[in-house]
């Protein structure tokens, strides 16, 4: 039996897990709306000009959207409001990892991008879209965390901090909007599969990493239960892995 269609945004689309959301849902006659900032590194350069390929009828691609400048968030708003006629999910994928640096190492302007990029700009999503999605009869609003949100692992503070920031905005969501329809939970992930993660952890048990396609799944799996009773939860998502269990920390993130 084909799945019923559903209307997504994935904001954050040039990132791994965006791109992939991206290419699961926009088949199947959904509707999708896909949101980037401009590239700015070549990997998200690549990953735009995927996103553009699944352009279609059903699919647009916003690829300037800033979701830290109010301009870009009333535009996606309006395009929202143009395109898709009733209820829709939120899928925010943006964020920003500054890889392994003790709090000294680290500066304040970068530690604002980690803010910026991890949690004002899901609470500025959820201020421009939550009234549509009430207006419109609820959905399911999911955001991202981490695993270190729950072992505060060092040279890693201000991830760490942003990402309980993650967590609680998306609680704080659940609990305002349920009686609205709107369904908000977190999944706090372990490192994903992807090129730069191997890049910057090269001693990583990558056996154990999660694929991004098995986090779909995940994501898919919640948007379709007929159930809202899972709100405000953060469902964790990890595979067994010999050397976590097994090893140090500081020798699995050795360079
Ligand atoms: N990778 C992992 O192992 C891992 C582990 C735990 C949690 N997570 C979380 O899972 C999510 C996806 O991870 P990922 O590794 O696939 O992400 P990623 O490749 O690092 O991409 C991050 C995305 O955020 C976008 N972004 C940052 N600031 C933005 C802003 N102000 N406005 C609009 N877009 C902005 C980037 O856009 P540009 O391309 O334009 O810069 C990029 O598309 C993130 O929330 C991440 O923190 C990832």
């Amino acid at each position: 039996m084909s799945k019923e269609q559903q209307a997504y945004v994935i904001t954050g689309a040039t990132s791994y897990l965006g791109e992939e959301l991206a290419k699961y849902y926009s088949s199947e006659g959904n509707k999708v709306l896909l949101t980037s900032r401009k590239p700015i590194s070549e990997r998200s350069r690549k990953a735009s000009e995927c996103l553009e390929k699944l352009r279609n009828d059903n699919v647009i691609y916003l690829s300037d959207i800033d979701l830290i400048v109010e301009s870009s968030l009333d535009q996606l708003r309006d395009e929202i409001k143009r395109f898709i006629p009733n209820k829709f999910h939120v899928i925010n994928c943006v964020g920003y990892f500054p890889d392994y640096k003790m709090i000294e190492d680290m500066s304040i302007i970068e530690a604002k991008k980690v803010f910026d990029s991890n949690v004002l700009s899901l609470y500025n999503v959820a201020h421009k879209l939550i009234p549509l999605m009430c207006e419109r009869g609820g959905g399911h609003f999911i955001g991202f965390s981490a695993h270190t949100a729950y072992q505060h692992y060092p040279k890693m503070s201000a991830f760490t901090a942003a990402k309980i920031a993650v967590e609680s905005l998306i609680q704080g969501i659940s609990n305002e909007y349920l009686e609205n329809g709107v369904i908000a939970n977190t999944i706090a992930l372990a490192t994903l599969d992807t090129e730069e993660e191997r890049r910057i952890k090269p001693k990583g048990d990558s056996s154990s990493w999660l694929k991004t396609d098995e986090v779909c799944t995940i994501v898919d799996n919640l948007i379709r239960s007929s159930s809202n009773l899972i709100n405000g939860s953060i469902i964790h998502a990890y595979k067994y892995s010999k050397t976590y269990f097994g090893q140090s920390y500081f020798d699995r993130i050795k360079k």
